[in-house]
């Protein structure tokens, strides 16, 4: 399915719309979620800690989202973490260089080119304004953090561009509690904020977004001592190199030096691992290696975990090598000693960065889940995924099957999100859950009446069998929670 019609779901039926769309001054770039869309970002954060962070041995933290200014002054966001901007000399218009360029003449622009590059393309191309033809003032760099002031003096401070910030700024004291021994993996789930220029295309691209970041801090000598990559080394990643993607196991990958070290291999294979799990389909997935004037400021070696969708290749993780470069900026600006020890030597560890976009990712799972089968509108979302996982329905709205479904209903909902409805035809009741990945639809008919039995019908296969009402929450359990 595409674009519109992922929207058009999201919009209809609760899983997200547009933030104070009441309004007119509404800013773009801000979306809310609703009760399903919620749920399933739930669940996908559920399935995060469980295929990465609890399955990793990994230490989540949940961190402060305004810091002081001199968190940014380490990490380099203070000077480094702006977009190069054009304005109309006319009519005002801002439009971001590097896109607008890109644009206009059909070739890739990266941002990272410098202010006066940007000048020398706009006036060899002659380009003006789209809106009325006026001139461009001079390239300048827009600074995408969200200043706040604290307190009535207004100190200077910023709502953090990613969440990793607080792991590092945290990282001495969190390895000592820990007694923490390297390599050692932290997490963290939340909102990051960033002021961009032209937010777009709903959960894509947001002002104010959810990030779950993994930061794993390792001695750089041993990221080929290490044994866990063992465990993964026959596994297939998909590269994408000269065009095409190949698939080779991570011992190939390393062996032709697609990837740097054992460490890093391993936790690439990680997330290719963990988005399988989420029912993306991996036939449209790949990890791109970023030439140097795509990568972060502070990375570098990086690689994307893109998917493909109707939008085209999407950017859902971020996987930077940030060498000791935060660690040293926090320690060099805040004066304290970031070290460790580690067998006998005392190091300021580097980073391995999994930085994945739970929005988009979010997006993805939806866009690549909706089909059209037949008739129906089936949202085939993995059921550990299902917003509402099981929904009830009496056959008819009479002759004591409400009552006994409403029991159904009562005896389930502590235990699983559960949806009640009597209203409508059956066959257009089922339709309703079809659409929002409802994986389980429990129907009561006469025959439970007689023998405390109820039918199962499989969201997909649409296929039905009968469960005694004493096995069905061991039954529903087993069909929610199969993770293979
Ligand atoms: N922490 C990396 C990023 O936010 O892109």
């Amino acid at each position: 399915m595409n674009y519109e019609e992922v929207l058009r779901l999201g919009l209809e039926r609760g899983f997200f719309m547009p933030s104070c769309e009441i309004y007119s001054d509404a800013p773009g770039g801000f979306w809310d979620y609703g009760p399903l869309g919620l749920n399933l970002r739930n669940r996908f954060i559920e399935l995060w800690r469980r295929e990465l962070v609890r399955k990793d041995g990994m230490i989540e933290i949940d961190g402060a989202q305004i810091m002081p200014k001199s968190v940014f002054i380490a990490s380099g966001h203070l000077e480094s973490f702006a977009d190069p901007i054009i304005s109309c000399k006319n009519c005002n218009t801002i439009l971001r260089a590097d896109k607008f360029i890109t644009e206009k003449i059909g070739k890739y622009i990266p941002e990272r080119l410098s202010n006066e590059e940007f000048d020398k393309l706009i006036q060899s191309y002659g380009l003006r304004c789209p809106n009325c033809n006026g001139e461009f003032s001079k390239t300048k760099r827009f600074n995408m953090m969200f200043k706040v002031g604290i307190g009535p003096a207004e100190d200077e401070a910023y709502l953090r561009p990613e969440t990793c910030q607080t792991i590092f700024t945290n990282f001495p004291r969190l390895f000592k509690i820990m007694r923490g021994k390297l390599p050692l993996g932290f997490a963290q789930f939340g909102k990051s904020f960033r002021n961009e220029i032209s937010p777009r295309q709903s959960l894509i691209r947001l002002r104010e977004f959810y990030q779950a970041e993994i930061e794993v801090f390792f001695n750089p000598k041993k990221a080929n001592e290490f044994e866990k990559f063992n465990l993964i080394k026959d596994y297939s990643l998909r590269i994408f190199k000269d065009g095409k993607i190949e698939k080779v196991t991570c011992q190939e990958a390393l062996d032709k030096q697609l990837t740097p070290n054992k460490l890093i291999t391993y936790y690439l294979a990680l997330i290719q691992k963990f988005y399988d799990k989420t029912g993306i389909d991996m036939e449209r997935s790949r990890f791109r290696t970023l030439a140097e004037y795509e990568r972060a400021f502070y990375a570098q070696v990086a690689y994307d975990f893109e998917v493909e969708t109707s939008l085209g290749w999407i950017e859902l993780v971020a996987c930077n090598y940030r060498t000791d470069y935060d660690m040293s900026g926090h320690g060099k600006v805040s004066g304290k000693d970031v070290r460790v020890m580690d067998n006998g030597e005392k190091i300021i560890p580097h980073i391995f960065e999994l930085s994945m976009g739970v929005d988009r990712s979010i997006y993805c799972i939806l866009e690549h889940n909706l089909k059209r089968d037949g008739e129906r509108l089936l949202l085939s979302l993995k059921p550990y995924l299902a917003p509402i996982q099981v929904s009830i329905f009496p056959l008819v709205n009479r002759d004591s099957l409400p009552e006994k479904a409403r029991s159904i209903y009562l005896m389930l909902r502590d235990d699983f999100d559960v949806f009640y409805d009597e209203s409508g035809s059956i066959g257009r009741r089922y339709r309703r859950m079809d659409e929002i990945g409802t994986p389980i639809n429990i129907t009561i008919d006469y025959q439970t009446l007689k023998d405390d039995t109820i039918t199962i019908r499989d969201r997909d296969s649409m296929k039905q069998f009968r469960v005694s009402i004493a096995n069905l929450k061991e039954t529903l359990r087993q069909i929610i929670y199969k993770y293979d």
